[in-house]
């Protein structure tokens, strides 16, 4: 490896970060991760802290898990890569598959299609979504309905559902057709509505009222994650996603689960669209499906629709959809013992336990900061929502929160800023110790500032 100096001078010279203005990326070089271990992450000056960020959501069982790595290690001996479009498969995906039905069967998903990732799944599930209703000849359902606040990555598609301005402002026009109403966000929602059953009932009453403007035989699918995680980790009341459901059922329109964060355990339950008692008739996953160990994602797809494609006898079922990573061997190896590394730990119980005493400490530091507005969370993935002034909501400036993150990291936690918002979403197999540390950290933050 090149010396710490090296790394520091050179790092924004010949690359471009996502999701950052390159010149800010020059001007402040960003921390140089080297090394991980556990819950923990290394920088090149040789600091080590607990992952509060969970490396992007995604490596819920840290970063020890060997028995992946082995598998990936493996696989790159036996078939490093091959693809699986038309006319060849390869064992992992074939097992792969068959252990994905099994542990989406009480979401009733019975069917997978391979991705490199989330936004990649998010893309694949709206063109199947299209395609379910012009192989049944109703090819007028072209439309897309999502939340405000939504985030489905960033391939057009993708960007055009979701419901932050910063991920379109810069790349429109987007695909037409996608239209958005008010997401279940009791901070701050156009109904002036902080009770979350009242303002859930108000959003699904925005929904039909979506849908009779558009007309219902347009709309292709409504697509949500269960529990609203860049956007800032809202927390919807549990009548809304049933609620969804319900409208979307009744109007013939496709219910697609953004499950990229929430699948695998996040929210204290396997699935969000099971923390909800929901069916969908997609999900995308993606992330910790290889704990963020190879980048690979599936698309559920639920039996019903699943009988529509493969019932097809004119031809128009055929998928002119995939991607030359479709399917890799090695993310299908990973997956595979990311699975059953996931089975043998209760996640979702130390998600939910671990989660309830994070939301603890973070409702007493909002007790004790006047800068903290708003404290979510469920499970394993909480926010709070930083404010200048607490009655106006005044939302922070950018200097005072990057002081927070920068004060809780010399503390001992990395934690994500976005917009105003602190994001935590660590591993799932923290510890209750662990908690500690982000919440000291964070509490070293805020009297930093
Ligand atoms: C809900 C959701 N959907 C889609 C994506 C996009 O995934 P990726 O960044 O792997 O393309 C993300 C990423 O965070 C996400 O949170």
């Amino acid at each position: 490896m090149k010396d710490a100096n090296f790394l520091k001078e050179h790092n924004a010279r010949s690359l471009w970060h996502p999701m950052a203005h390159p010149a800010d990326s020059l001007a402040n070089p960003p921390t140089i991760v080297t090394g991980a271990r556990g819950v923990r992450i290394t920088d090149v000056d040789g600091h080590e802290v607990v992952d509060g960020v969970g490396g992007l959501w995604n490596v819920n069982l840290g970063y020890s898990c060997q028995p992946i790595k082995d598998a990936i290690a493996a696989q790159l001996d036996a078939l490093p890569y091959y693809s699986i479009f038309r006319g060849t498969s390869n064992d992992q995906v074939i097992q792969l598959a068959e252990e994905l039905r099994d542990f989406f069967a009480p979401d009733g998903l019975s069917r997978a299609f391979y991705t490199s990732g989330g936004s990649d799944s998010v893309e694949t599930a709206l063109r199947l979504a299209r395609q379910y209703h012009k192989i049944r000849g109703d090819a007028a359902r072209v439309k897309f309905l999502s939340l405000k606040k939504g985030y489905h990555g960033t391939h057009f598609g993708g960007a055009s559902v979701n419901g932050n301005a910063n991920f379109r402002t810069a790349y429109e026009p987007l695909l037409a057709g996608c239209h958005h109403i008010p997401a279940p966000y009791t901070y701050r929602n156009p109904f002036n509505e902080s009770d979350p059953a009242k303002l859930a009932q108000m959003c699904l009453s925005a929904l039909e009222d979506e849908i009779a403007f558009q007309g219902p035989g347009s709309i292709a699918a409504f697509i949500m994650e269960p529990v609203l995680g860049a956007g800032g980790v809202i927390v919807p009341h549990e009548s809304f996603m049933p609620g969804v459901r319900e409208i979307c059922s009744r109007h013939g329109i496709l219910l697609i689960a953004d499950e990229v964060i929430t699948a695998f355990g996040r929210t204290g339950a396997w699935t969000g669209s099971r923390l909800w008692g929901v069916q969908p008739d997609f999900m995308c996953t993606a992330k910790a499906i290889t704990n963020g160990y190879f980048p690979f994602g599936a698309v559920m797809i639920a039996e019903h629709v699943a009988e529509v494609f493969e019932g097809d006898d004119t031809g128009r079922a055929a998928i002119g959809h995939g991607y030359t990573y479709s399917g890799h061997p090695v993310g299908a190896a990973a997956a595979l013992a990311c699975l059953d590394e996931t089975r043998k730990g209760d996640l979702p119980a130390n998600a939910a336990a671990r989660g309830a005493e994070l939301y603890a400490g973070l409702k007493d530091l909002q007790a004790r900061y006047d800068l903290i507005g708003d404290v979510r969370g469920h499970g394993l993935m909480c926010a709070l929502e930083l404010v200048s002034d607490r009655a106006k909501k005044t939302p922070i400036d950018k200097g005072t929160i990057g002081r927070v993150q920068e004060g809780a990291y010399a503390a001992g936690a990395m934690v994500r800023v976005s917009g105003s918002n602190i994001i935590l979403s660590p591993p799932l197999v923290l510890t209750s110790a662990d908690v500690q540390v982000i919440l000291r950290a964070l509490d070293a933050g805020f009297a930093g500032v």
